[in-house]
């Protein structure tokens, strides 16, 4: 008797496992039955929904299929940006970070260089990349500190300096291993400017004493 209560829980289960595999009240598969199945999981076999095409007299045209609100731009249709140009959405590389036509990375940022861009890219890094690679990008941004987050790219690391702009970008958009995608949180023109800025940011690390003018070398001689 020591052994009744396992042996009467194993023979439940048993019959439980047979029930659910398509025995008693659900039926043999393939045998046919006029009784509605058991469904043990319904899954969203029923759900409330509207198709399309369909009267439906919640909206005030009557038919459940709308049209898409004032403003809606279709995929394959040009962009104006606020500085004025007009690019594909896809295809561009502004907007991919490729060559149009080619999966091969842009080489240079295909924003023009100004002061305003490199303003914007300062603004955005600090609050976008900072908190994981430093307000210089050597990697200890809070982040490191508070051990969130131990191992964070040195961006002036000679690879990631070697990188294109547009392979940049693409690591920017997308995340790459334990870095998120940080494209869903800011503008393609501005993922570029941030780029820009990190380009002067490497650069500042890279200047020799040549690069300066004669008058920039006697000034630091003093
Ligand atoms: C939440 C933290 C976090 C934020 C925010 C973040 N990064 Fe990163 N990033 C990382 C980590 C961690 C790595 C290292 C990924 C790895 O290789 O494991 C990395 C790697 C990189 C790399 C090197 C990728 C490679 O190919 O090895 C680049 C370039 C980079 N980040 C740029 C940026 C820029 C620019 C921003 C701001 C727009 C940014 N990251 C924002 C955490 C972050």
């Amino acid at each position: 008797m020591k052994y009744f209560p396992s042996i009467a829980i194993s023979v439940l289960l048993v019959g439980l496992g047979l029930g659910i595999a398509g025995f008693g009240t659900l039926g043999l598969q393939g045998k046919m039955s006029r009784k509605p199945p058991t469904e043990l999981f319904p899954d969203m076999d029923r759900q409330a929904k509207l198709r399309p095409q369909e009267p439906n007299h919640f909206f005030a045209s009557g038919v459940s299929s709308q049209l898409p609100p004032s403003g809606t731009i279709a995929r394959g249709e040009p962009i104006q940006t606020v500085n004025g140009a007009v690019y594909r959405f896809e295809d561009s590389p502004v907007n991919t970070g490729h060559l149009a036509g080619s999966t091969n990375f842009v080489e240079n940022n295909p924003l023009p260089m100004s002061e305003a861009l490199l303003q914007r890219g300062h603004d955005r890094f600090d609050i976008y990349c900072a908190p994981c690679h430093g307000k210089i990008g050597d990697g200890n941004g809070i982040t490191k500190k508070l051990a969130v987050m131990p191992t964070v790219a040195n961006l002036h690391d000679a690879r990631i300096v070697k990188m294109t702009d547009g392979e940049i970008f693409n690591t920017v958009t997308f995340g790459k291993s334990t870095m998120g995608a940080v494209g869903p949180l800011i503008q393609a023109e501005d993922r570029w400017a941030v780029i820009a800025y990190l380009r002067a940011l490497q650069l500042s690390r890279l200047g020799t004493l040549e690069d300066l003018t004669a008058e920039q070398k006697a000034a630091l001689k003093k």
